[in-house]
């Protein structure tokens, strides 16, 4: 009888967790690589009880632009952590935006680059122009459409060719708007882009060269505001090419 309780007891202390898991976060890649989630994650854990562990899948993700609460800064790059409903995932962002949290990231030395900051201006809403349409969509349409030749930001900083202007340098243009806004029409793109609805078809003479890129208007507007709000954290920052 007493055996059967303590198992019972053993069960239920143990259930919640194993129902509930280590929560996820996914990170850029230079995040991860720099060892602040080695060091902050257990830190976080010790205090709460609640587990959480680098994962691609998420649910929660750290990204170098909006939307999500701004968390950290580093090398002129505001780091937003966008969460869910779920309250381990609200936790872990109260303790991240507290006092505590943010010491914690700014006890942190990396062994390479620049020291992370928990003081940064969130600038983005005044100074970069706004586009309806979702940035947050808009970063994973330029890594799939743009990032082949592109680097589009962080999650491909090595990828792209060479040749290829970044999309950091291109943002530092002026006019970075209107070339945005029309890159359809600017070489090299003609001869692979489809925008639905306003390109012509392409020349049957001339099939493009290699796997067409094919958007919408829709899609643009929010690679437009994925561009806008990105740059946006490093404006007063030199241009670095890659
Ligand atoms: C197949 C490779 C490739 C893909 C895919 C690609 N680009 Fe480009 N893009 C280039 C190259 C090369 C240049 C530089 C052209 C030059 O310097 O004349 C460029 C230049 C640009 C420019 C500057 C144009 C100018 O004349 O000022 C913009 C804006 C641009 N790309 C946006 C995009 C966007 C947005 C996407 C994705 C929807 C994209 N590109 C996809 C290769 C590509």
């Amino acid at each position: 009888m007493r055996a059967a309780l303590l198992c019972l007891s053993l069960l239920l202390a143990a259930s919640p967790s194993v129902a509930e898991g280590p929560l996820g976060l996914a990170a850029p890649g230079d995040i991860t690589a720099s060892g602040l989630l080695k060091h902050m994650l257990p830190r976080f854990s010790l205090k709460t009880g609640v587990r959480v562990v680098p994962d691609e899948a998420g649910p929660m993700r750290l990204a170098p632009e909006p939307p999500g609460d701004p968390v950290f800064g580093r090398a002129g790059r505001v780091y937003h952590l966008r969460t869910g409903d779920d309250p381990r995932q609200q936790r872990f962002r109260d303790w991240l935006l507290s006092d505590i949290g943010k010491r914690t990231v700014e006890s942190f030395t990396p062994a390479d680059g620049d020291p992370f900051t928990a003081q940064f201006d969130t600038v983005i809403a005044d100074t970069a122009p706004s586009f309806d349409g979702d940035a947050a969509r808009g970063a994973t349409l330029s890594l799939t459409h743009c990032g082949r030749c592109h680097v589009v930001g962080p999650e491909n900083r090595m990828g792209g060719l060479g040749s290829t202007p970044s999309f950091a340098v291109l943002r530092a243009l002026v006019d970075w708007n209107d070339r945005f806004q029309q890159f359809y029409v600017l070489n090299p793109h003609p001869a692979f882009t489809q925008v639905t609805g306003v390109t012509p078809p392409f020349d049957p003479e001339r099939p493009p060269p290699i796997v067409p890129v094919s958007i919408t208007l829709d899609d643009l507007e929010a690679i437009l505001a994925f561009v806008s709000a990105t740059a946006a954290a490093d404006l007063g920052e030199p241009l670095q090419h890659q």
